[in-house]
């Protein structure tokens, strides 16, 4: 079983079975993982899902596409790993990724 760990901004962990072709909100939000909400539903336009890829995997994983860039430009807690999890289709080679959630997604 392929999993993805979501950190909270407090340090908890919550480990979930990463699904081929999910987003990485929709399993958040279906494991019930505090922090992120999914407010628009995986469009892209509301930011509460944003998540911060750990550094070894940003290549794996890549980096934001321009429509989520336009959303993470206008997020305080934007970092160089942004990504909106709605935006980040699940794959099999993802096995054992870790995403931060920034403080204000508590
Ligand atoms: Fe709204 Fe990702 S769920 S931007």
């Amino acid at each position: 079983m392929a999993t993805v760990t979501y950190i909270t901004h407090d340090g908890d962990d919550y480990e979930a079975e990463l699904v081929e072709g999910k987003s990485l909100m929709q399993t958040a939000v279906d494991e019930a993982i505090p922090g992120i909400d999914g407010d628009c539903g995986g469009e892209a336009a509301c930011g509460t899902c944003h998540v911060i890829v750990d550094p070894t995997w940003i290549t794996t994983v890549g980096r934001s596409g321009s429509v989520e860039e336009a959303m993470l430009s206008m997020h305080p807690e934007r970092e160089a790993n942004s990504r909106l999890s709605c935006q980040m289709s699940a794959t099999e080679e993802w096995d054992g990724l870790t995403v931060r959630l920034p403080e204000f997604q508590l």
